[in-house]
């Protein structure tokens, strides 16, 4: 069994069993070893050698391994067909997931009730000259952080032109781009990956010392990935009732897995358009961040949203686990944010040149599509 972390909140056990109560047990099959979690209504109890669970499911070692080590989730692993259900389906399974990452590394399930924004405002804006240790407690506290007027018009003119320039270069299929269908049926441009690789300009924007001390506010030996990761990206957002990967529901970035190699990763967004609902902006959970996504929470009532209306030139910064969204357009679209993000050095240690976790998600566009509706649970970096 999986050693339990020292420090858990019983008062957490205790809620997280109450919902689980109903739930009948979970029983995993690992090679040839059984063991089942089940909730008694107060708390939570692993027992090896017993099959009893309601829910069932059978899976490698190695998967198992990087369930509990935080290397991959249950989403993850069903993407990669690694899940054998034996009794019950996936939505039973995915029941008890906040309570395995937290009895398997110690995150806790998100509820609103318990975050402390220690009397800062969650849609604050601050302005570029604000002092590094202010911008550092607000992003530490909700988990993204807004900063106006980081670029002048004339650098996100630039910049602009090309991204332009990239657009009109890429093609479905090319492995540096990502397209939906529109409402036309004709393939769209979502988003440009990889795109300092290919653009000078771009480059030096992503080496730019207002993004770098953005991006390591929290921890200075955090540092891009240009090459890896789908490395800086820029997010196009197109308008109307698209299919495809271009409107991410709620989301954290290690919803398919990687919490163990690049939690907690920054991502600094630069604003090329400026944005707002009409245009398709950034929505965020504020305090969800380092926690783990609770099956119905966007169900609740009492979850605070903040949906980030910027200008061009602005900058955007969020931790990537923080619950996070990209809504449809409610209007024209268009967009446009460069995303450069900041990982600890342990990403190196898993992920080499051209590798990406996305990879996966957007080779399974339609069974990540068929899961958007029920838990979304997914990545991307928007
Ligand atoms: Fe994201």
């Amino acid at each position: 069994m999986p050693p339990v972390p020292a420090g858990l909140d019983p008062r957490v056990l205790e809620q997280e069993a109450a919902d689980l109560a109903a739930a009948g047990g979970l029983t995993f099959t690992v090679g040839d070893q059984t063991l089942t979690y089940t909730s008694d209504g107060t708390t939570v109890r692993c027992e090896a050698g017993t099959d009893t669970g309601a829910t069932a499911v059978r899976l490698s070692p190695q998967a198992w391994d990087d369930l509990v080590g935080q290397m991959r989730t249950l989403v993850g692993l069903l993407l990669s067909d690694e899940l054998h259900m034996e009794r019950g389906g996936f939505e039973q399974l995915a029941d008890w997931e906040p309570i395995l990452r937290y009895l398997h590394a110690g995150i806790p399930p998100y509820d609103p009730s318990r975050a402390d924004f220690e009397g800062r405002d969650p849609a604050a804006a601050f302005p570029v000259d604000t002092g590094d240790a202010a911008l550092a407690a607000q992003l530490r506290t909700m988990g993204f952080l807004h900063v106006t007027g980081v670029f002048a018009a004339d650098e996100m003119e630039a910049a602009n032109r090309e991204v332009d320039h990239l657009a009109s270069l890429a093609r479905p299929g090319d492995d540096r781009s990502w397209w939906v269908t529109d409402e036309d049926g004709s393939p769209a441009l979502c988003r440009l990956v990889y795109a300092t690789m290919r653009s000078p300009l771009l480059a030096v924007l992503e080496g730019d010392p207002r993004v770098r001390r953005l991006g390591t506010l929290l921890d200075p030996a955090l540092a891009t990935a240009p090459d890896r990761m789908e490395g800086t990206a820029v997010l196009i957002k197109v308008p109307g009732r698209t299919s495809g990967l271009s409107n991410i529901p709620w989301h954290q970035d290690c919803g398919t897995g990687g919490h163990a190699m690049f939690c907690p990763a920054v991502s600094v967004g630069i604003q090329l358009t400026g944005s707002s609902a009409e245009t398709g902006n950034l929505q965020v959970v504020p305090g969800s961040h380092g926690q783990a996504l609770k099956y119905g929470w966007q169900d609740r009532t009492d979850v605070p949203v903040v949906s980030i209306d910027t200008a061009p030139g602005d900058v955007t910064v969020h931790i990537q686990d923080v619950m996070h969204a990209s809504p449809r357009p409610t209007g024209a679209g268009q967009r446009r944010t460069m995303y450069v993000t900041h990982y600890p050095s342990s990403l190196w240690e898993h992920i080499g040149p051209g590798e990406a976790l996305n990879d996966l998600v957007r080779n399974r566009q339609e069974q990540v599509a068929g899961l958007q509706g029920s838990s979304a649970r997914l990545a991307g970096s928007d």
